[in-house]
């Protein structure tokens, strides 16, 4: 590639994000990466990435514009990942989930004014999959919304704050002339390249030990690797015809079968007793991210390479 290929990945320490930030750095990029806290060790896995020679930490709040703007100055591109993943109640959501979400994602593209090609945001399928006026024979697909009074009734929050960050930011990007594109990634499984457990990983873990959380809870899982997270990330950012919003989903699966399959592989964790086996549930479909040329890896690779992971980090132990 081009030399010096300069791009700024927001909160380049958490889940997702590691994985994006090892996989740019493989690929020649030098990265400008945003952290809250550089010296704290949680972040300390990026320093030991192959290539780090080639990440340089910022700190930076995504509320602070000035920390912001320093991360992104000189960068042909952005990958705006931040945003707090709480998906229990929390004691304000306003504060905790809303703003920094939000006005957050503002303060990202308001910093990309000057030289940024293209911004690549994170969201989520919580701005697609609540939409319970959808068929179930139809796939969900990127004409998809959530409905916000739906979510706002049952206090979800999360979801709240990922579907107005994503129209906030569709909205600024169309009145300021900035190329923007959108991918929304089921719940994302994989290894972890950090040594603390994210929230969404945590869940699954419980999950293993026979406690539900959200998005545990639901009848549904929807699915995807976060290597493959990575990859769709780059390709839409690399991709000249990519527009709009993608969905970004390897698996639609009833939980109960979710749990089946994992049982097959691990028998001897503690799961959950399941019985929702009637309920129907919507497929999510990621067709137009295949068509752009993205892979995803089986399920069975996903899945044990997690445990794994899991396993030797101490997370989990076997029974
Ligand atoms: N995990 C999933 O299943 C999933 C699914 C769909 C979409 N997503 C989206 O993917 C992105 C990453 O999620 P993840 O699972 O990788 O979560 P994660 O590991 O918790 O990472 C979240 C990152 O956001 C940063 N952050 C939070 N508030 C911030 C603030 N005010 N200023 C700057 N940085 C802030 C955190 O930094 P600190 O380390 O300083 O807290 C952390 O680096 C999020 O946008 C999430 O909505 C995740």
């Amino acid at each position: 590639m081009e030399e010096n290929r300069k791009v700024c990945v927001t909160g380049a320490g958490g889940f997702v994000a590691s994985w994006l930030v090892k996989l740019l750095l493989s690929k020649g990029f030098i990265v400008h990466g945003t952290v809250r806290d550089p010296d704290n060790p949680k972040n300390a896995h990026l320093r030991k990435l192959e290539h780090a020679e080639n990440l340089r930490l910022f700190k930076a709040d995504v509320l602070d514009y000035e920390s912001l703007s320093a991360a992104i100055a000189g960068c042909e591109g952005v990958f705006h990942v931040a945003s707090p993943v709480v998906l229990e109640a929390c004691h304000d959501p306003q504060v905790e989930l809303i703003q920094p979400t939000v006005d957050g994602t503002i303060n990202v593209l308001k910093a990309c004014s000057e030289g940024v090609r293209r911004v690549v945001l994170v969201s989520s399928c919580a701005t697609a999959v609540a939409n319970p006026a959808w068929p179930f024979d139809k796939i969900m697909d990127e004409n998809c919304y959530s409905d916000k009074v739906f979510c706002e009734e049952r206090e979800y929050w999360y979801f709240i704050s990922k579907i107005l960050s994503e129209e906030r930011a569709v909205e600024y990007c169309k009145s300021n002339g900035l190329d923007l594109v959108v991918v929304c990634p089921s719940l994302v499984v994989g290894p972890l390249l950090q040594q603390t457990v994210n929230q969404t990983s945590e869940h699954l873990i419980e999950f293993l030990k026979g406690r539900r959380k959200l998005p545990m809870t639901l009848h549904v899982q929807h699915l995807v690797d976060a290597r493959d997270v990575s990859d769709a990330l780059l390709l839409v950012y690399e991709s000249p015809e990519a527009r709009g919003r993608y969905i970004c989903n390897s698996f639609s699966i009833a939980t109960w079968e979710f749990c089946d399959k994992l049982r097959k592989l691990y028998p001897n964790f503690s799961y959950p007793k399941l019985n929702d086996k009637e309920k129907p549930y919507h497929i999510l479909g990621s067709e137009k991210l295949m068509q752009l040329g993205w892979k995803q890896m089986p399920f069975e690779k996903s899945i044990r390479d997690t445990v794994e992971d899991f396993l030797s980090k101490g997370f989990l132990t076997h029974n």
